[in-house]
């Protein structure tokens, strides 16, 4: 449990569009050096161009220059706990690579994994070796 990284995705959460699904998520990414970046999911009619929450925050983070990865933390208030859609591990594990994700539910829910129990046999620079 990482109490300010987790107020921090609960923060980002409040302020997701998501008028489509009614399911609220924020994220939040903390760099090596301390640097915190947040995100919230953001939907849009047409659904496929909506964005997860994990994303956002990974965009923020790398269109800064920030690579230097730490750890995640994901909020919903859902009863089951959220953990990144297959896309985002895809590009968690290309960015972040093995970081622990701390899970929270605003019910009172949480978890910590790490990327490599949430993404295992990935496909990964080391597939492209012939
Ligand atoms: N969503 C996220 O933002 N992150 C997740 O880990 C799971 C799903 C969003 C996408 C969509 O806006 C809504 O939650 C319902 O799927």
């Amino acid at each position: 449990m990482k109490p300010d990284l987790i107020a921090a995705a609960a923060r980002a959460r409040e302020k997701a569009l998501a008028p489509y699904s009614r399911f609220k998520v924020g994220a939040a990414l903390r760099m090596k050096d301390g640097t915190i970046y947040t995100g919230c999911n953001i939907e849009n009619v047409s659904c496929g161009l909506s964005i997860c929450a994990e994303r956002v925050a990974l965009w923020k983070a790398l269109s800064e220059g920030a690579l230097e990865f730490a750890e995640m933390a994901i909020v919903t208030d859902a009863d089951v706990l959220t953990s990144p859609c297959g896309a985002c591990r895809q590009l968690l594990w290309e960015y972040c690579g093995d970081i622990p994700i701390h899970l929270h539910s605003l019910k009172g829910k949480d978890e910590e994994h790490r990327m490599a129990d949430l993404f295992p046999h990935p496909f990964d620079v080391r597939s492209l070796r012939t």
